[in-house]
């Protein structure tokens, strides 16, 4: 899929913008603090209905603004769509596609697609395991398959229980949440085992390609609690870990087992890249898993998403962001900002589109390209 053409309205710092893309490499170059990353975030909200930095609307809309629009047109392979959207402060959206209201951000998902690389997604590799279970829950959300209605009302469920281990409830009342919870979390399970068993052998190879061949990435799902046997039985076989555990999750006042307690264990070379990987190293795994991560929405979508890269090629040496610019397959229309020309190899500039982003402005940039690199 293709985006064309990309119109924003008081969205951040930018008044009023119109963009046309024809092709499928795009950059975006300025200064620190002109709007780069924010034009990204704009793309990204296509995809998701949301922004993936903010859980409220309101930063989305221009100072002393009322409202922030985006609107976008993207060619894909059954033909053209139009995504519209409205932020109103307050809270309040609406939603647009093809001309058409939707009642809900869930009739948008799977629309359009979005891989997403910002620096702040470094610190996956060395933060809690709820920033690497984030990264997994984001996909699936974003895939066809109703991901977010287990996920959603786990997570009340959730709340729910440890509202009723606080206020140190029966045994008795706990079951009939446990037995709810049991149901939600062997599901979640099922799809985050089966997607992480997808991306483990891509982001393995893509670690590969992009490290020279140096380091090996294995990704691994480790659940919280016992997986046993057939998927079915998973279900009943939660309920009776939890059961056990009723005693000293009463006493703790939450509960101690379950999808919001599993992570994704990444090990290089066979150590828990946790607790030893470099800046540079946590970058590469996390580029790879990217990567992984467009490969599995591909096969499922049955068409490349975008790739969003905001800022990811400053802190890679040389060899390493040229493995990656070779690493993007034609097809796939990819967005970098930049503050500089000379991260690109002359190769990869040759057929992109530049935009030159100053103060909430684009301007389509002709210059001279003899700084960046031969490649
Ligand atoms: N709701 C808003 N209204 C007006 N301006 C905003 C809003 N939200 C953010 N900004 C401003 O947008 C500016 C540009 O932000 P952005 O993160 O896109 O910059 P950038 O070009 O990516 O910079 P850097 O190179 O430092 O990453 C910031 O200075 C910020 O203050
Ligand atoms: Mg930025």
């Amino acid at each position: 899929m293709r985006l064309k053409r990309l119109e924003l309205l008081d969205f951040r710092n930018y008044p009023r913008l119109e963009l046309e893309f024809e092709g499928k490499r795009e950059i975006f170059l300025g200064d620190n603090a002109q709007g780069k990353s924010n034009l990204l975030e704009a793309i990204a909200i296509l995809a998701r209905g949301r922004s993936p930095f903010l859980s409220r609307d309101d930063g989305l809309i221009r100072w002393d603004r009322p409202q922030a629009i985006i609107r976008s047109l993207f060619e894909k392979e059954e033909g053209e769509i139009s995504i519209d959207l409205l932020f109103q402060k307050g809270g309040k959206r609406s939603i647009k596609v093809n001309g058409f209201y939707q009642k809900r951000v869930s009739d948008l998902l799977g629309r359009v697609s979005t891989v997403l690389f910002t620096c702040g997604d470094i610190g996956m590799v060395k933060g809690p395991p709820a920033s690497r279970r984030a990264f997994v829950d984001e996909v699936l959300l974003q895939l066809p398959g109703g991901y977010s209605r287990l996920l959603h009302p786990y997570e009340k469920i959730l709340a729910q229980r440890n509202q009723l281990l606080r206020l140190q409830a029966a045994p008795g009342e706990l079951e009939v949440w446990d037995i709810q919870l049991a149901k939600y979390a062997a599901s979640i399970e099922e799809k985050r085992l089966s997607f992480v068993r997808e991306i483990a052998p891509l982001a393995r190879k893509h670690h590969f390609l992009i490290t020279d061949g140096k380091e090996d990435l294995e990704v691994r799902w480790e659940p919280s609690f016992g997986l046993e046997g057939d998927p079915l039985l998973w279900s009943s076989s939660f309920l009776e870990q939890v059961r056990e555990r009723r005693e000293k999750d009463l006493a703790r006042g939450s509960t101690s087992i379950g999808p919001h307690r599993d992570d994704l264990r990444l090990i290089l070379d066979g150590k828990d890249s946790h607790s030893f990987a470099s800046q540079g190293q946590q970058r590469s795994i996390v580029l790879s898993l990217k990567l992984a991560e467009l490969d599995v929405l591909t096969e499922r979508i049955g068409e490349a998403p975008l790739l969003l890269l905001d800022d990811v090629l400053a802190e890679l040496d040389i060899k390493r962001q040229n493995k990656l610019l070779e690493s993007i397959g034609e097809e796939i229309q990819t967005f970098v900002t930049t503050t500089h020309l000379s991260d690109f190899t002359a190769g990869w500039i040759q057929g992109a589109e530049i935009f030159a982003i100053e103060q909430g402005k684009a301007i389509p940039f002709r210059g001279n390209f003899s700084a960046s690199r031969e490649g």
